[in-house]
C-alpha cells in the first residue's frame, strides 16, 4: 500500500514502513524506514530541524532548516549537504549543481520493466514514480519504488528535457539516510575459491565501502550490504540488506556523519563511470533492493530468498527442482574423447543422474587454455559425433545434455581473432593484458554481440540442449571501445554489462527452456543481475566440504539456495587437497543445486553405491530442500543449516563439524521455523535410524540434543587404529537429520 498525506509518502507491505515527504525546500527528506507503523496523517514530528551556526542554511534567518543536517532522500552535492551525494550531473558551464525539487507523483498497481536491465516483477505490486525537476537544467529525475511482499525496490531514471547536453557523473540507484549508526556492516569478501566470506565490521564515523572496478561484480565483493545491529543474531534482531540488481561495477558505501547519521548508497560505481545525454534522452539506473528484518539475519535472507525467486529470476525453472547433474570438468579437464564422456555418462545415469553437462574443450583445437575461445565449433577430432551426434547419444542414455560456453571470451589463437582482431576490447596503442590467456570481447557492441549469438546458435539449433554453462574467467583490462568517441570512453562498463544482458536476452527469448548457470571463474559474476536470466549460478570452484560450509553459509546471505550450484567432487580435493568422506561432501552439496564432478568410474563399488543412495535421498527430498524456508543457525568450527517445508511438516537439517576436539562439550542447537505443536520424528540419513522424537516447541526452545561426541577417553578404548571416513570420529564430519510430524 502507498499512501499519500500530507505532503508525506507511506510506502507498506503491512511489514515495513518507508516514510519520506516534501520538505519545505521541495526536496525530498526521509523520515523512517523500519517495522511497519500505523498510518497517521503526519509524520512531521519525525522531521529533526536542528542545525548549528555553521551549517548552510536554505532560508534566510531559519538557520535550523539545513541540508547539511537533514536527512535526504536523494541527495545532490553543492547546496548545503556535503556528504556523499546519490546525484551528479555536469552541465556544458562546468557545474554540477543541481536543484532537484519535487514536481508531481503517481502511484500504480503493478511494475513496469527496465529495457535492457534486469528487473523485478510480480502482480501483487504497487509503485510509486516521483517526478523531480531542475527548472535551471531542465533535467528530470524519476524516482521509482515499487513495494513486494519481500521488501522494496527502488531505481532512479534522468531525463535531459533540455537542449543542452549533460554529462552523469554518478547515479546511485537508492540513497537512504538512517537516524542513528549503531550498526555492524556486513559484507561478503573473497577472492577466486575463497567467494562471499562473511565479514562483520562496526561502522564508524567516515565513509566504508566495497565497490568492483573489474567490469564484473566480483568474488572480492558481491553487490550486497547488511547493517545489523550489535545486538542482531541469525534469529532475533534488527537488519537492513541491501543489494543491486546488477552485474557490473557497483559501489555500495556507508557514510556516519557528524551527527550519527548512517547515509547509504548504493549504484553503479561512479569510479570510470559516465553518461551523456542529449536532449531527449533518458538513462536508468539498476534497481536496488532495500530490506528490513526484525527477525534476525534469517529474517532479511529469507526476503531476498523470496524476491529473488518469486519476483526476479524468471526461468521456468525457478519454482522447479532442479535437476541432478554431473559436469565433466574435474573429471577430465581437457583431456576426454567421446568415448570416454559416454562412459561417465553410462555410469552416471546408472546411480539416477539426470543431466549430463559437457565442460571447457569440446570446440576449436582446445586442449588446454590458450587457444579456440570464439570459436564456438566443435573439435571433431575429441568427438567424432559432433555436438548433435554427442547429445544424441546421452540422451539415448536417459539423460538431458548440457554445454558450457564462454561467450564474451576470444583467444589470440582462434579464428575469431583472426578476423575480428578489432573485436578485442583494448586501448589504441596500449599493450593488451591477458587474464588466463584470452582476451575480452567488445560486448559494448552489437555487432560483437549478434556475432557469438549465431555461433552459439548453430550448435544450440541443431543439438538438443536444455541446459548452458556461462562462463566468464577473466575481468576486463585497458578498457576501451573502439566504437565509442572519446566523450562515451566512460560509458563502456556499462555498455558492456548491457551488451551480455542484450545476449541473454536474445537467447532466452529463441530458447526459453533452456536452464542457464552462469559462473565466473566459479563465483566471481553470482548476483542478483544474473539471477534474472539465469536461476542458478556455480557458487565456487572451491568443490572442498569444508570450504563449501564458509562459501555456501555466506552466499545463503542473499541467494536462495536453489540458485547455488553445488558438486561432490574427488579426493584429494583438487583445490586444497584435503580428503573429506564422501558423506560429507554430498551433506554439504544437498543444500543446493546438487550434482557431481568426477569420474564415476574411478571410484569404488561401494562409493558408487553410496552415491545411489545420495541421489534417492536428494530426489526425494529437493522440492523440500530447493523450495522450501532455509535458516542458517551456526557457524564456525561447527556449521549447521536447516530447511523446513512451506507447511512445516517436514525439515532437513545439515550440521557438520570440521575438526574435533577431545572431551568436548555437549551438543545442543535451537531449530527454528517448525510447528511449535507438532511432534516430529528425527531421522539420520543414511541409515534411516530413528534418532529422537520431540514437539516442535521444546525443539526450539530447550533444542535438540545431538549424539555425544566421543571423548578422548571413548577414542582410547575404542581405537581400531583404521581411519573409517563417514563416522562421526575425527575431523570433517557431518549428519543429515530429517525430521517428520507425525
Ligand atoms: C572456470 C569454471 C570451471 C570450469 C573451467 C573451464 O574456471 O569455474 O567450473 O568450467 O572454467 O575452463
Amino acid at each position: 500500500m502507498i499512501l499519500f498525506d500530507n505532503n508525506t509518502f507511506h510506502i507498506t507491505n503491512g511489514k515495513i514502513s518507508y516514510i519520506f515527504k516534501i520538505l519545505r525546500n521541495e526536496h525530498l527528506g526521509q523520515l523512517y524506514f523500519g517495522k511497519a507503523i500505523k498510518h497517521r496523517n503526519s509524520f512531521d514530528h519525525l522531521l529533526v530541524e536542528k542545525a548549528t551556526n555553521l551549517a548552510p542554511a536554505v532560508f534566510q534567518g531559519d538557520l535550523d532548516f539545513s541540508l547539511e543536517v537533514l536527512k535526504q532522500e536523494y541527495p545532490s552535492y553543492g547546496t548545503g549537504d556535503f556528504r556523499d551525494p546519490a546525484i551528479q550531473i555536469t552541465q556544458p558551464n562546468g557545474s554540477s549543481i543541481t536543484d532537484l525539487i519535487y514536481k508531481s507523483h503517481v502511484i500504480t498497481k503493478g511494475k513496469s520493466s527496465i529495457k535492457g536491465l534486469p528487473s523485478t516483477y510480480g502482480d501483487n505490486v504497487e509503485t510509486l514514480e516521483i517526478t523531480l525537476y531542475d527548472v535551471l537544467i531542465d533535467v528530470k529525475v524519476i524516482l521509482k519504488y515499487s513495494i513486494f511482499e519481500a521488501g522494496l525496490i527502488r531505481s532512479a531514471e534522468i531525463y535531459n528535457l533540455g537542449t543542452n547536453p549533460i554529462k552523469i557523473d554518478r547515479v546511485m540507484s537508492a540513497s537512504l539516510d538512517l537516524y542513528d549508526a549503531d550498526f555492524e556492516m556486513i559484507t561478503l569478501n573473497g577472492a577466486w575459491g575463497r567467494e562471499r566470506h562473511i565479514q562483520t565490521q562496526k561502522i564508524v564515523k567516515g565513509i566504508q565501502s566495497i565497490s568492483s572496478a573489474r567490469g564484473a561484480s566480483s568474488a572480492m565483493h558481491n553487490p550486497f550490504i547488511a547493517l545489523k545491529r550489535p545486538y542482531t543474531t541469525e534469529q532475533t534482531g534488527e537488519v537492513y540488506g541491501f543489494s543491486l540488481i546488477y552485474s557490473g561495477n557497483f559501489l555500495a558505501q556507508v557514510q556516519v556523519d557528524a551527527y550519527d547519521v548512517s547515509r547509504v548508497l548504493i549504484g553503479i560505481n561512479p569510479f570510470e563511470f559516465e553518461w551523456n545525454l542529449n536532449q531527449g534522452e533518458s538513462f536508468h539506473t539498476p534497481e536496488a533492493v532495500l530490506i528490513y528484518s526484525d527477525e534476525g539475519l534469517n529474517g532479511m535472507s529469507q526476503n531476498f530468498h523470496n524476491l529473488f525467486r518469486n519476483n526476479l529470476m524468471r526461468s521456468p525453472y525457478k519454482q522447479k527442482a532442479r535437476p541432478i547433474l554431473i559436469n565433466n570438468w574435474e573429471a577430465t579437464y581437457f583431456d576426454f574423447t567421446e568415448d570416454s564422456i559416454l562412459e561417465i555418462a553410462k555410469t552416471a545415469k546408472n546411480v539416477g543422474v539426470e543431466l549430463f553437462v559437457l565442460d571447457d574443450g569440446w570446440f576449436g583445437n582446445r586442449n588446454n587454455d590458450t587457444s579456440s575461445l570464439g570459436d564456438w565449433s566443435v573439435n571433431l577430432k575429441k568427438l567424432p559425433s559432433g555436438i548433435k551426434g554427442l547429445a544424441e547419444k546421452i540422451n539415448n542414455l536417459g539423460l538431458d545434455f548440457g554445454l558450457w560456453f564462454e561467450p564474451e571470451m576470444v583467444n589470440e589463437i582462434s579464428n575469431l581473432y583472426k578476423t575480428h582482431p578489432d573485436y578485442v576490447i583494448s586501448t589504441p596503442a596500449r599493450k593488451k593484458s591477458y587474464g588466463r590467456n584470452q582476451y575480452v570481447l567488445d560486448f559494448s557492441r552489437d555487432e560483437v554481440v549478434n556475432c557469438i549469438f549465431e555461433k552459439m546458435y548453430e550448435t544450440l539449433s541443431i543439438a538438443n540442449i536444455s541446459y548452458i554453462k556461462w562462463d566468464m574467467n577473466r575481468n576486463i583490462t585497458e578498457a576501451y571501445s573502439c566504437s565509442l568517441d572519446h566523450s562515451h570512453q566512460k560509458e563502456f562498463f556499462h555498455r558492456y554489462i548491457l551488451g551480455v544482458y542484450s545476449l541473454y536476452e536474445k537467447l532466452i527469448d529463441r530458447f526459453p527452456n533452456i536452464l542457464f548457470e552462469s559462473c565466473s571463474a566459479g563465483g566471481a559474476r553470482f548476483d542478483p543481475g544474473l539471477l534474472y536470466y539465469a536461476p542458478q549460478a556455480w557458487t565456487s570452484d572451491n568443490t572442498d566440504a569444508v570450504e563449501r560450509l564458509h562459501i555456501q553459509y555466506g552466499t545463503s546471505m542473499l541467494y536462495p539456495i536453489a540458485s547455488m550450484g553445488t558438486h561432490v567432487a574427488a579426493v584429494p580435493n583438487h583445490q586444497v587437497d584435503r580428503c573429506t568422506s564422501l558423506k560429507m561432501r554430498a551433506d554439504v552439496a544437498y543444500f543446493g543445486t546438487f550434482g557431481y564432478e568426477l569420474d564415476l568410474n574411478k571410484i569404488s563399488t561401494d562409493e558408487l553405491g553410496q552415491i545411489e543412495k545420495q541421489i534417492m535421498f536428494f530426489k526425494e527430498h529437493r522440492e523440500l530442500i530447493q523450495l522450501g524456508d532455509f535458516y542458517r543457525l551456526q557457524s564456525g568450527n561447527y556449521y549447521s543449516w536447516m530447511v523446513v517445508s512451506n507447511d512445516r511438516k517436514t525439515a532437513i537439517l545439515g550440521y557438520y563439524k570440521i575438526l574435533a576436539h577431545p572431551n568436548p562439550s555437549l551438543k545442543k542447537i535451537k531449530l527454528v521455523g517448525l510447528d511449535k505443536n507438532s511432534e516430529y520424528k528425527i531421522n539420520t540419513f543414511i541409515n534411516q535410524k530413528l534418532f529422537t522424537k520431540h514437539y516442535g516447541d521444546e525443539l526450539m526452545n530447550c533444542g535438540l540434543i545431538l549424539e555425544t561426541e566421543f571423548t578422548g577417553l571413548m577414542q582410547a578404548e575404542n581405537f581400531t587404529g583404521k581411519y573409517t571416513p563417514g563416522t562421526d570420529k575425527g575431523d570433517f564430519t557431518s549428519q543429515i537429520y530429517i525430521l517428520t510430524a507425525e
